[in-house]
């Protein structure tokens, strides 16, 4: 079966729900932020590939910064849908929010940004369709896609230049005031 040429965000929209089990509590007893990552990357491909119609991998994450800490015995909600597409790759942003079952309250902990892209038969990069976008918050989260594609483009190039031309021996004084010493000669 041939790929349609557009789908509506609303037909891969995903959501995954996880009670969090005392195994997957860290040493200080919150939620190891690993199980929350792969839960986050299992929903971002189930919503990519129900877009793609096809397998899809992921490329890059951004975003991802956990500001709550999650209690074990939450309820773990993952709130995927397509953000943006380009050619062979789509980004699927994620809202994650946790819920004490008891008293009801619900935070949210992170949003973040998955990019995938698809795969053929073939293995190689594949077209995936075009985006139909049903709401003003769709075309925003669109453009937002574009905004953040562009300066995560420019952070990667510029980046890469300031580390081609870092010099050790001519920056060590940018080390004066980190709470690190050099111990070597
Ligand atoms: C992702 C992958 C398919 C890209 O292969 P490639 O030969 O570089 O393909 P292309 O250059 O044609 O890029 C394909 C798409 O990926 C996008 N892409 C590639 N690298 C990217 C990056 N670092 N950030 C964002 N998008 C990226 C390209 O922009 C392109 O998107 P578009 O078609 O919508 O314009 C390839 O690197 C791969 O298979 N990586 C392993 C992924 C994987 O296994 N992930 C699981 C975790 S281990």
């Amino acid at each position: 079966m041939t790929a349609p040429e557009y789908r509506p965000v609303s037909h891969s929209r995903t959501t995954l729900t996880e009670l969090m089990i005392p195994s997957y509590a860290n040493f200080g007893g919150k939620i190891h932020g690993g199980i929350l990552l792969s839960l986050m990357d299992k929903v971002a491909y189930a919503c990519a590939a129900k877009h793609a119609g096809n397998y899809c991998v992921t490329v890059t994450v951004d975003g991802v910064n956990f500001l709550q800490p999650v209690e074990v015995g939450d309820l773990v909600s993952l709130l995927a849908a397509v953000n943006y597409v380009g050619n062979t790759s789509l980004m699927v942003g994620i809202k994650v929010i946790s819920e004490n079952v008891k008293s009801g309250f619900v935070k949210h902990t992170n949003t973040s940004y998955f990019t995938m892209v698809a795969k053929g038969e073939d293995d190689k990069p594949a077209q995936v369709p075009g985006l139909v976008l049903e709401t003003h918050d769709d075309a925003r989260r669109f453009l937002e896609a574009i905004k953040r594609r562009e300066l995560s483009r420019r952070y990667q190039t510029e980046f890469a230049e300031a580390k081609s031309i870092l010099t050790v021996e001519e920056e060590l004084y940018l080390l004066q005031g980190e709470r690190c010493k050099v111990a070597y000669k």
